[in-house]
């Protein structure tokens, strides 16, 4: 694996810390759904909440030849409010990624020639986008007093986090290229 150089450990630092705390705040968020009784939502935010996990995997697995302590600082939307509200929180960090952090990282990858963290931001980017409009929409039945409807599940690709709601998995994952057995679903 070709040396780490400091500004792609800078954004692999951030980005593995914003995974992280999203991952938390998403399980947070799924408590108060569940409590709210919104239970589609809940899953929404558990499995989600999974597909963060496994993009902070992979951003800390660029990052495995260091061995040392690093200090990692991400942004990160904080609050935890009524579900109508962490929703709207979400979709906030959601789209921050999207619009703002993922290219620019991307950039940084690609600009130091670094494929395995090219890799690791694209993957998550991809993923992301998905996440916006699942939590976009799962914010109007929200918004009008109803759980949002799950058709089937909530699947999540274990290499890359992509997203799928429906009642079978993808055959092969449309961003990582993985089997369906890579799957998890919520
Ligand atoms: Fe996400
Ligand atoms: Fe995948």
């Amino acid at each position: 694996m070709p040396d780490l150089r400091p500004m792609v450990k800078e954004v692999l630092l951030s980005a593995y810390a914003g995974e992280s705390m999203a991952q938390t705040r998403y399980r947070a968020f799924e408590e108060v759904a569940e409590k709210e009784g919104f239970r589609n939502v809940a899953r929404l935010f558990r499995a989600i909440a999974f597909a963060e996990q496994v993009h902070a995997r992979n951003h800390l697995r660029r990052m495995a030849s260091l061995m040392s302590d690093q200090k990692a600082c991400g942004g990160a939307p904080v609050g935890l409010g009524t579900t109508s509200q962490n929703l709207k929180l979400a979709v906030d960090g959601e789209e921050f990624e999207v619009n703002e952090m993922y290219p620019a990282y991307l950039d940084v990858a690609r600009f130091h020639n670094d494929k395995q963290a090219e890799q690791s931001f694209k993957w998550a980017l991809e993923a992301e986008r998905i996440h916006v409009e699942l939590y976009r929409k799962a914010r109007q039945h929200v918004e009008m007093g109803e759980d949002v409807h799950i058709e089937g599940a909530v699947w999540i690709c274990s290499v890359c986090g992509h997203t799928y709601v429906g009642v079978e998995a993808p055959e092969k994952c449309p961003i990582c290229g993985a089997p369906r057995v890579k799957y998890v679903s919520f």
